[in-house]
C-alpha cells in the first residue's frame, strides 16, 4: 500500500519509492499539509508551529486560542476568505455576494488504480502500478464540496493532484479561481525554475530565488503558450543537476494557466498551480460537477536529472497513449519549409519519391491543400480539398504515395478560420468576437468557438470527410494564434468560455482517436505554443518549435527536456541558411540535434547535392540504429547550452549496456582548448568501448574527468559518440 491513513494521528501518508507526502486532519477538520520530501515513515506534525501572530486571525472553532491561524499553518487546498491571506487555490463567490469558503474534512476513500477526470486528460495507471486517494471536504454553509484527488505511481516517484468541485445546495456559487494544487513549505530557501520564451524561441531556462513577492507565470492566451510553459521546478538553492532536493509541478492542461510562488510573512513558501483565474468565472448550480485539470508532481533528492527521469517516464508511459506510444515513430518529410504554400499534387508526389529514395517513411502535406489557401489570408475553415490546385483528388494522391511504400500525413488547423472563407460567410457567429467591437486578428485569422458543441461537431465532420478519402496515417494539428475576444454567442456566462473551449478541443481529439485508432497525431501551435502534457495525452509528439536552427534548438530542446521526454519533441533537419535565423550549420550538426527528438526533415531534397543526399541516407540509418536508445534511454543533460560553449547531452540504455553522447560546438576560438565532457549514468567500475575509433575508456574516468572532444576548427561542428559496455 502506498497510501496509508494513520487513524491515531489522522495522518495521510502517500509513499513513493523515494518520497513521502503527508497531510493531517487537525482536531477542527481542517486539512493541513505536513510534508513533501524524501521518504520517511515518521509523522511530520512536529513541523507545525503555533505562535500568536498579530493580524493573523483565528477561526471561531479554536475558541480563545490565538496561536491557531489559517494564515500561518500550511494548507492542503487553501481558499480565499477563511483567514488565509496568502495566494489561494480556491476562490468562491457565494450567492449572497460574499467571498468565503471554509472546507472541513468529511471522509476519504483509498482505492487501487488511478482516478480519471471527466473530459480532461490525466495520468493513467492500472490496479498494479497506481493508487488513488480521495479526500472529501465540505463547507456546510454554502454547499461547496471539494474532493481532493491524489494519484500515486510509486515506482516513478509521481504524485498527481486535482479537485472535483460540486454543489449540494440550492443556491448557485461561482468559482472565481479553481486551482489544482497548493504546495506549502514551512521553511527553506528555494529557487523557482521556469521555462519562458516566445514564438520560435520557446522554453528558455530561468532560475531565480523565491522571495517575499509573488512570482507569477501563466497564460491569458487561452493556450498554454510559447511565453511560459506550464511546468516549473522548485529547487533548494544548493540543488544542481545531480544533487539536492527539487520538486516539479507539471500542468496537464492546454489552456490558460497560472502558477504563483511566494515566501510568506513567516518565511514559509507557497506554490500554487491551476487554471488562469482572469476571465474565469464558473457558476456551479445544484448537482453540477467541475473538475480542475491535473498537476503532476515529483520529488527528487538527487537533483534535476532524476526529477526529469521521473517525468519522462511518467509522460511516456502514463500520459501518452495509443499504438505509437512506444513504437518507432515514422521518419517524415514535411513540405512546409520546402514548399510553403506553393505546391501541387505532383510536387508532393515528387517529394515522396525523393523521401523514399533517401529512406524516409512518410510524407506530410502541410498547410495549403484546402479551400482557397495560397497564402495565409484565406481558406482556414474550408476543409475541402482544393483539387484544382492539387491537380488530382486527395484519394488519388494518397494512393500514388502509398503505392511507393510511403505513409501519408496531412496538416489541419481545426480551431481557426479566416474571414475570407466559405465557412465564415455561412456562420459568422461561430467565431470568438465581442459584439459591437472589431475583432483582434492574428495571422489574419480568428478562432472558432469550440465551447459550442455544434461548432466542434461540424468541424469534426469536415475533418473526417477528408481523412476518409485515403489511407492517411498522420495528422499535424496546428493552432496558430493566441485567443482574444473570447465571447461566445451561446452561453449565459462568458467566464466559462475559455475552459469550455479546451474541453471542446479535447473532446474533438478524443473522438478523432476513437474513430481512427491508428492515427498518429502530432500537436503543433506555431511550433511549441501548446507543448504541454494535456496535448500529449492525445498526441505523443508535438512540433517543438518553428525554429529549426540547430544552435537555437540546443537551447529549446535543453529547456524542454526538464519536463518532457525526447519522444515528444518533434525535431527536423531543415535547409541552410536557416529560414528563421539565417545561420548556416553543417548537415551533420543539424542531424545530430534533430535526432534527439522525433526525427524528420523539412526541406526540398531535390535541392540537395548528391553528397548531401548520401549523408542524409547515413543519418537515417543511424537514427534507426539508435531510435530505441534515443526514445527509451535515460536522458542526461551534460552541459547547459545557455552557459557553455558546447551543448552536450547523452542517452544511456536502462541496463547501461550502451550510451549515445551528442555534443555540438556553439563557438570556436584560436588555439582551441580541449573540452572534456563529463559523462553520466555509465556503469561504475566497468569499461566502455568507443564504437567510432575502438578506444576503450574506464567508465569512472569518463564520468569524473570526461571524454575529450576533438580540438575544434570550423563552425558549429557536432559529434556523436556511441559507447558500448565491455562485458
Ligand atoms: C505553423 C507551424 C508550421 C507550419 C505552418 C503552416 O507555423 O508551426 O510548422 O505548419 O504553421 O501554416
Amino acid at each position: 500500500m502506498s497510501i496509508i491513513y494513520q487513524e491515531d494521528k489522522k495522518v495521510f501518508h502517500i509513499n513513493t519509492k523515494n518520497s513521502t507526502y503527508q497531510m493531517q486532519i487537525d482536531p477542527y477538520g481542517f486539512l493541513l499539509h505536513l510534508y513533501y520530501g524524501r521518504k520517511t515513515t515518521g509523522v511530520m506534525d512536529y513541523l507545525l508551529y503555533y505562535f500568536d501572530r498579530g493580524f493573523s486571525g483565528n477561526p471561531s472553532v479554536v475558541g480563545t486560542c490565538r496561536t491557531y491561524s489559517m494564515d500561518t499553518l500550511p494548507q492542503e487546498y487553501s481558499s480565499l476568505g477563511n483567514g488565509d491571506y496568502r495566494n489561494s487555490c480556491l476562490v468562491v463567490k457565494n450567492a449572497d455576494g460574499s467571498y468565503s469558503c471554509d472546507l472541513r474534512y468529511v471522509g476519504h476513500t483509498i482505492s487501487k488504480g488511478k482516478y480519471s477526470l471527466t473530459g480532461l486528460p490525466a495520468v493513467y495507471g492500472n490496479e498494479e502500478d497506481s493508487e488513488t486517494l480521495e479526500i472529501h471536504m465540505e463547507d456546510k454553509v454554502n454547499g461547496v464540496n471539494v474532493d481532493l484527488l491524489y494519484g500515486v505511481i510509486p515506482e516513478l516517484d509521481i504524485i498527481t493532484r486535482a479537485a472535483r468541485i460540486t454543489n449540494t445546495h440550492e443556491e448557485t456559487f461561482i468559482l472565481e479561481k479553481a486551482g489544482s494544487a497548493c504546495l506549502d513549505f514551512v521553511t527553506g530557501d528555494f529557487d523557482l525554475i521556469t521555462f519562458h520564451g516566445r514564438h520560435a524561441m520557446e522554453r528558455n531556462y530561468q532560475r531565480t530565488p523565491i522571495g517575499h513577492s509573488s512570482q507569477v507565470i501563466g497564460s491569458r492566451r487561452g493556450m498554454s503558450s510559447h511565453q511560459y510553459n506550464p511546468m516549473l521546478i522548485i529547487a533548494d538553492h544548493e540543488a544542481t543537476e545531480d544533487y539536492g532536493s527539487c520538486w516539479s509541478m507539471n500542468f496537464v492542461y492546454s489552456g490558460g494557466f497560472k502558477a504563483e510562488a511566494e515566501k510568506d510573512q513567516t518565511n514559509g513558501t507557497r506554490v500554487v498551480m491551476g487554471l488562469m483565474d482572469e476571465m474565469f468565472e464558473y457558476p456551479i448550480r445544484k448537482g453540477e460537477v467541475f473538475y480542475t485539470p491535473e498537476v503532476i508532481m515529483s520529488f527528487s533528492i538527487q537533483g534535476m536529472e532524476k526529477l526529469s527521469h521521473n517525468l519522462h517516464k511518467c509522460i511516456r508511459e502514463h500520459v501518452c497513449r495509443g499504438p505509437h506510444r512506444d513504437g518507432d515513430r515514422p521518419i517524415l518529410l514535411n513540405s512546409w519549409e520546402g514548399c510553403y504554400f506553393d505546391f501541387n499534387g505532383e510536387d508532393i508526389y515528387q517529394l515522396a519519391v525523393e523521401a523514399k529514395n533517401l529512406g524516409l517513411d512518410m510524407i506530410v502535406m502541410d498547410d495549403g491543400w484546402f479551400g482557397k489557401r495560397d497564402d495565409d489570408f484565406s481558406g482556414l475553415g474550408d476543409w475541402f480539398v482544393n483539387e484544382e490546385k492539387l491537380g488530382e483528388s486527395l484519394g488519388h494522391l494518397v494512393e500514388r504515395i502509398t503505392a511507393l511504400g510511403m505513409k501519408f500525413g496531412i496538416w489541419f488547423e481545426p480551431e481557426c478560420i479566416n474571414e475570407d472563407s466559405k465557412l465564415y460567410k455561412e456562420h459568422p457567429d461561430w467565431v470568438f468576437r465581442i459584439p459591437g467591437r472589431d475583432p483582434i486578428r492574428s495571422r489574419y485569422q480568428l478562432v472558432l468557438d469550440f465551447s459550442r458543441k455544434e461548432v466542434v461537431d461540424y468541424i469534426f465532420h469536415e475533418v473526417c470527410s477528408v481523412l476518409d478519402q485515403g489511407d492517411i496515417s498522420y495528422v499535424k494539428w496546428d493552432f496558430n494564434r493566441s485567443i482574444a475576444d473570447a465571447y461566445s454567442n451561446d452561453t449565459d456566462c462568458q467566464g466559462k468560455v475559455l475552459y469550455d473551449y479546451v474541453l471542446g478541443l479535447y473532446d474533438f481529439m478524443e473522438r478523432l482517436l476513437q474513430r481512427y485508432p491508428n492515427l498518429l497525431l502530432e500537436g503543433c501551435s506555431g511550433g511549441g505554443g501548446r507543448f504541454d502534457a494535456g496535448i500529449m495525452y492525445y498526441s505523443p509528439q508535438i512540433w517543438c518549435s518553428d525554429n529549426t536552427d540547430a544552435i537555437d534548438r540546443l537551447r529549446i530542446q535543453y529547456g524542454t527536456s526538464f519536463g518532457y521526454p525526447i519522444s515528444t519533441m518533434g525535431s527536423h533537419v531543415s535547409a541552410v541558411p536557416n529560414h528563421q535565423t539565417g545561420r548556416s550549420t553543417p548537415l551533420n550538426t543539424r542531424g545530430v540535434v534533430a535526432m534527439s527528438g522525433t526525427f524528420g526533415y523539412e526541406l526540398d531534397p531535390a535541392k540537395m547535392t548528391e553528397e548531401e543526399k548520401e549523408q542524409v541516407k547515413e543519418q537515417i540509418k543511424l537514427y534507426r540504429k539508435f531510435s530505441s536508445l534515443i526514445h527509451h534511454g535515460l536522458y542526461y543533460r551534460l552541459t547547459n547550452p545557455f552557459e557553455n560553449e558546447v551543448g552536450a547531452w547523452m542517452l544511456v540504455a536502462e541496463d547501461q549496456s550502451e550510451a549515445l553522447v551528442s555534443a555540438v560546438f556553439q563557438q570556436v576560438h584560436g588555439a582551441a582548448l580541449c573540452h572534456y565532457i563529463r559523462l553520466k549514468g555509465l556503469k561504475s567500475g566497468s569499461f566502455y568501448k568507443d564504437e567510432g575509433n575502438g578506444d576503450i575508456y574506464p567508465a569512472d574516468a569518463l564520468m569524473d574527468v570526461g571524454y575529450p572532444l576533438p580540438a575544434e576548427f570550423g563552425s558549429y561542428n557536432a559529434y556523436q559518440i556511441h559507447l558500448t559496455l565491455i562485458k
